[in-house]
């Protein structure tokens, strides 16, 4: 919003162009912006119109599409005005400009809104405001916030309601995660904001001398009398001259304009009228500091991409605690045990009827199926087979129509995936993927499936993505066996343990300085050999693979019980060998292989549960991880790799987010 500086809607747009561009490296599919202005299908309300124009690809195609809206003077100056924009990586619903955001309440856009996150109680607000007449048009979770704002502000109960309050009604009624801009034409030149769960914040540009920097929380009972706002409040910033506030889930999309940032808390309310903006919440929580203050940010754009790390690879280690819980959310209940994956429910009796399970995928993907299989072997009491795309099509695989066919692919384009796919296809076996990409090939071919949910992927070594699969097959497990009451005990133990598991990331996360000294004895070495056996055996491959890819050194995963048929030769003092064993069902034969090490005067480093007063009486060097259910270890034990190989690239000074000879996406066989 701007204040006696008058901006021409060109201007206006390039801003807002500008910020989403800064936020393309998040993963894009389509892209959308409301700014105030003449649009051809709507009435007039309070002298308002708000214009909206969506387009699907990149938000070069929705820059394109702006300037030939000929019913949009560009060059019209605007003292007051709020534009609002979003690019769109979809969860719910194909990319496509319909499914894309700003999404309105009505043809008239009464109330326009873009969101950041996931609804998880959607499909219960759609079906009772589809109770009360409203039709939807798009097939996202989003929809259902424009649709109940209208609802809220249509049965106000006074006419002086203000647009925060509607917004906070609103609010009180969405589960899940969302950082949420409002406009609306009954509120022409307000601006309301909000998030729970995910990022908000606010930049603030001004040509003048802040009134403040420090602004105080409106607690809604000293400020509200009956809902109506008080005007001419001292709480707030801005004396309503020449000032522009920047709404922005990420401080890249704002910092060319401003570095003076005040970051929201969950359920903060924030309103900008009259070109003040403050602040407001409905309850103070105990302990909470009752200011917002506005910092002033040193970073410089690539920083701020990448938060606080030197990488995309980095940053999306460290991001696992939160992609586990974004993969789980609105899936498990934990107070009834239950798992409801959306995709597959209406396939279960079917997927239940088959005879067999194949899992197929490349590279990482390939290894949550191999990280998943023996806990699915055990809920689903099925055969379950693991398969490299490539070698499955090469071997053309018998396939039948009692078969469930399982297509894990974090990008969901793999070339030698996708035909893999087409083949089980044609052989009449139902297809599922699992990807975390909506909208992709794999996602639109497969008859049904889960996505991820891990939140776009850009360094080209998969971390986060790795975990993520592994939890949503692991949800399909719980899922199968809800009715098999001699299994009960053991999904309980599954199923607490996700509970914890974020919590329990952060533990292993915090061993990275411990795993950056060992990086450094290691890095100017040729080889390194991770090995281990049953649950943590994928951990050894994929933790090779990630050394591998961008390290360059040479690295094997190995299974420990093959040690004596033949890798056992590779063992003398100067081969650096890591070694995995966790006290679970393979614990006394990892000791039997840590032992045919020893004997050859190998030195394994070895990753190990804590207080495991075998591991760490001997003077090994050792990795020491929470404890958790056995078959959720893979999630925690492939992290000091994932750590490991980060830490050596960088010391052997390779580029770690864009590793030679590597793409992200395989497209071709
Ligand atoms: C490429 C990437 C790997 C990835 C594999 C499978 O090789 O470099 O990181 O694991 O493809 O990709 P997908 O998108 O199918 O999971």
């Amino acid at each position: 919003l701007n204040y006696q500086v008058p901006r021409t809607r060109k201007e206006i747009f390039e801003t807002l162009v500008k910020g989403l561009q800064r936020l393309e490296y998040r993963g894009y599919d389509s892209a959308g912006v409301a700014v105030d202005g003449p649009s051809k299908t709507t009435t007039d309300i309070n002298g308002s119109t708000i214009c909206l124009i969506k387009k699907k690809g990149k938000v070069k195609a929705l820059d394109e599409e702006l300037y030939e809206k000929d019913s949009l003077d560009l060059d019209e100056e605007l003292c007051t005005h709020f534009g609002i924009a979003h690019t769109r990586w979809a969860t719910h619903g194909e990319p496509s400009a319909l499914n894309s955001h700003p999404h309105r309440s009505d043809k008239d856009n009464e109330f326009v809104v873009i969101h950041n996150g996931i609804i998880t109680n959607y499909k219960e607000l759609k079906e009772y405001l589809i109770t009360k007449g409203y039709e939807f048009e798009s097939e996202t979770d989003t929809e259902v916030i424009p649709k109940l704002i209208k609802y809220v502000y249509d049965n106000r109960e006074t006419d002086n309601v203000t647009f925060s309050t509607v917004v906070e009604r609103v609010i009180q009624q969405l589960e899940g995660a969302f950082a949420l801009v409002f406009k609306s034409r009954h509120f022409p030149g307000e601006a309301v904001a909000t998030r729970r769960g995910s990022p908000l914040l606010i930049g603030v540009r001004s040509e003048h001398e802040l009134s403040t920097e420090n602004i105080p929380i409106q607690y809604n009972s000293a400020h509200f009398k009956d809902g109506v706002q008080e005007k001419n409040s001292h709480n707030s910033v801005g004396d309503g001259r020449a000032v522009e506030y920047y709404f922005a889930s990420d401080a890249s999309a704002i910092i060319e304009h401003t570095n003076k940032v005040l970051y929201m808390e969950d359920d903060d309310i924030a309103v900008v009228i009259g070109g003040k903006l403050s602040i407001h919440r409905v309850n103070r929580r105990a302990g909470e500091d009752p200011v917002r203050a506005i910092q002033t940010l040193q970073m410089e754009l690539q920083q701020i991409m990448k938060g606080n790390f030197d990488s995309f690879m980095q940053k999306e280690i460290f991001e696992q605690p939160e992609s586990v819980v974004n993969t789980m959310r609105g899936r498990i209940c934990f107070d009834s045990n239950t798992v409801v994956l959306g995709g597959l429910k209406d396939h279960l009796k079917e997927i239940k009827r088959c005879k067999r399970l194949i899992l197929i995928g490349c590279g990482t993907s390939f290894h949550a199926a191999v990280a998943t299989r023996q806990i699915l072997e055990e809920l689903t009491e099925l055969p379950v087979m693991v398969e490299l795309a490539s070698d499955f099509l090469d071997r053309n695989t018998p396939v039948f129509r009692d078969d469930v066919c399982f297509f894990i692919s974090q990008s969901g384009e793999t070339a030698d995936t996708l035909m893999a796919l087409r083949y089980c296809k044609n052989n009449g076996a139902l297809t599922v993927g699992i990807t975390n990409t909506v909208g992709s090939s794999i996602g639109r071919e497969t008859d049904c499936g889960v996505h991820v949910n891990a939140g776009p992927e850009i360094g080209v070594a998969s971390t986060k993505a790795y975990t993520s699969q592994f939890v949503a097959l692991i949800m399909f497990a719980l899922m199968m066996s809800e009715d098999r009451l001699s299994l009960q005990t053991r999904r309980l133990e599954i199923i607490n343990d996700l509970k914890v598991l974020p919590e329990l990331i952060k533990k292993v996360l915090s061993l990275d300085e411990k795993i950056k000294a060992i990086a450094n004895e290691l890095y100017q070495q040729r080889s390194l050999l991770v090995m281990g056996r049953g649950f943590n055996y994928a951990t050894c491959l994929e933790g090779a693979l990630k050394i591998k890819e961008i390290t360059y050194m040479h690295s094997e995963g190995i299974l420990a019980g093959e040690l004596k048929h033949g890798p056992l030769a590779l063992i003398d003092k100067d081969m650096p060998v890591i070694m995995i064993i966790m006290r679970d069902g393979c614990y006394t034969k990892c000791q039997n292989a840590l032992q045919q090490v020893t004997a050859r005067s190998g030195r394994p480093i070895i990753i190990c549960c804590q207080d495991d007063p075998e591991m760490t009486k001997n003077a090994y060097q050792t990795i020491e991880l929470p404890h958790i259910v056995d078959c959720l270890q893979g999630i925690l034990s492939v992290i000091p790799l994932q750590l490991m190989s980060f830490h050596l690239a960088v010391l052997r000074g390779f580029d770690v987010d864009f590793p030679r000879n590597l793409a992200k996406s395989v497209t071709v066989e």
